[in-house]
């Protein structure tokens, strides 16, 4: 059986003020929860987020990170300093990330790789656009950049990472995925896998994100490949976020 697990994605939002009080409501309400917890926050917020949620049942990561060990690359942030104050997850290839700051498949790859080979969990992120489902290429797109993952990496290596399925027209826009479309894919995804290794597609976790709302979330995850959520706009109102939480169970 595998375990439940629901991951909050800030985005670009947050302040000291409001993170303090967000996640001290997430924090008690999620308490006792059986399943695994955790927030992807802005780089700035990352220690703080971590001494806030210090003993408490929830983990934090990041939501993005360099393909490179170091050197050179001003602005980026790589995965040795993440784990250097207790990073466990980092978000690879989220949509925003392949659509605005030119993240190919290759590049999450590598990201992946990289993030892995530092001891991170990568989150990794596939999903077609709508005009992708909309032209039936939706298999081809998702297939597409998770084998990009699954040739740099090696299969068995997807062991150690959490695959979101994030169809890119459900992301912010209110309009989700039906159970049955959403189980559709997350059963494609773990069937590819489990063509190169049974037993790793037996244990690999596939989250589902877009607009995943406590009103849809119970049906979602209740479904045999959907393990959880990767939640943004729901995961800023501590309710709603503890809400989604508590229906994984
Ligand atoms: P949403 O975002 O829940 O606001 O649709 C999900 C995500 O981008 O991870």
């Amino acid at each position: 059986m595998r375990r439940k697990f629901v991951a909050g994605n800030w985005k670009m939002h947050g302040s000291l003020k409001s993170n303090a009080d967000l996640l001290r409501e997430v924090r008690s309400g999620a308490a006792g929860l059986d399943i695994d917890i955790a927030v992807c926050v802005p780089y700035p917020y990352l220690a703080q987020v971590a001494d806030l949620l210090e003993g408490s049942n929830i983990a934090w990561g990041a939501q993005d990170v360099s393909e490179h060990a170091q050197g050179a690359y001003t602005g980026e942030v790589s995965a040795a300093m993440l784990v250097d104050f207790g990073c466990k997850y980092v978000i690879v290839g989220h949509s925003e990330r392949r659509t605005y700051y030119g993240d190919t498949d290759a590049i999450v790859a590598a990201k992946a790789e990289a993030a892995l080979k530092a001891g991170l969990i990568p989150i990794v992120c596939v999903g077609e656009t709508l005009e992708e489902r909309e032209r039936n290429v939706t298999a081809e797109v998702v297939t597409r950049q998770l084998n990009a993952v699954a040739e740099r990496c090696g299969v068995k290596a997807l062991a150690d990472m959490v695959i979101a399925y994030e169809p890119v027209w459900a992301i912010g826009t209110g309009r989700t995925a039906t159970p049955e479309q959403a189980q559709e894919v997350h059963a494609l995804i773990r069937a590819r896998v489990a063509r190169d290794d049974a037993s790793v597609a037996a244990g690999l976790c596939i989250l589902y994100g877009g607009s995943m709302k406590p009103g849809n979330a119970r049906e979602l995850m209740a479904q045999p490949d959907i393990d959880g959520g990767l939640i943004g706009g729901a995961s800023l109102v501590a309710a709603d976020f503890v809400a989604i939480c508590a229906a994984a169970r």
